[in-house]
């Protein structure tokens, strides 16, 4: 199949059936995470696969009870940097100049840009940007969900301030930005999966200017 025939394919799943996906499933969803594009390279945020049911059951009453939280076979977490410190870019600028094997002043001199700009922000605008970032990441693991027939339910019905105390995720710095439940359909429970797919028309979404 096409990309486009597996987008066509793909749909947030309302109701899943406890199948477990294969790890190499899993695996190549979170490696597409893992290489998507985000700003300066940062990438400002971590990814937190539950398999474990109790914790399943724990976020479900903070997710509107949505079934797919429980019915799913790995929830991943998407959480975003709380916000930029002056450690946490150097971290990646570091990690930059040991896997190239040379420093470079252009990348020292965007190094001292960042670092001169991002920590005095304000925490909010920091944790907003970051959380821009993992949704970058968030959309290639739901492309790469549906790639490996996959189904994958984008999730923002949730309490994150909730969702984050479940998971200790304030004391690493980090907070949830959104949820993506990766399992398989229960065909003849969701009310969703024949419907059509709705979406605006070409023209209503792209101006092309020659
Ligand atoms: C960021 C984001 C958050 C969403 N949150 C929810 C949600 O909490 N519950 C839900 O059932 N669907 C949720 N959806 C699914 C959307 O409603 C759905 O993707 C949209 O209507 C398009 O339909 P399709 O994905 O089935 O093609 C979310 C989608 C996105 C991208």
């Amino acid at each position: 199949m096409e990309l486009i025939d597996k987008l066509k394919w793909r749909y947030a799943a309302k109701a899943m059936n406890g199948k477990t996906v294969a790890e190499d499933k899993i695996e190549r969803i979170l490696e597409a995470a893992r290489l998507a594009p985000t700003s300066s390279g940062l990438q400002p945020f971590e990814i937190f696969v539950i398999k474990n049911q109790e914790i399943k059951e724990k976020i479900k009453p903070v997710a509107w009870n949505q079934s797919v939280v429980t019915d799913c076979s790995h929830l991943l977490v998407f959480a975003a940097w709380d916000t930029y410190t002056a450690d946490r870019i150097n971290h990646m600028f570091d990690l930059t100049n040991e896997i190239r094997g040379f420093e470079n002043q252009g990348w020292e001199d965007y190094r001292q840009l960042l670092l001169n700009s991002y920590p005095q922000k304000d925490a909010e605008v920091n944790f907003n940007h970051a959380a821009k970032q993992a949704y970058i990441a968030f959309s290639q693991a739901i492309t790469a969900a549906a790639f490996e027939n996959v189904d994958a339910t984008p999730l923002e019905g949730f309490d994150a301030d909730a969702v984050d105390e479940i998971l200790g995720l304030r004391e690493k710095g980090l907070r949830s930005a959104v949820l993506l439940p990766l399992g398989y359909r229960k065909e003849d429970k969701d009310w969703l999966v024949n419907l059509v797919k709705v979406r605006k028309p070409m023209e209503e979404l792209v101006t092309v200017m020659d």
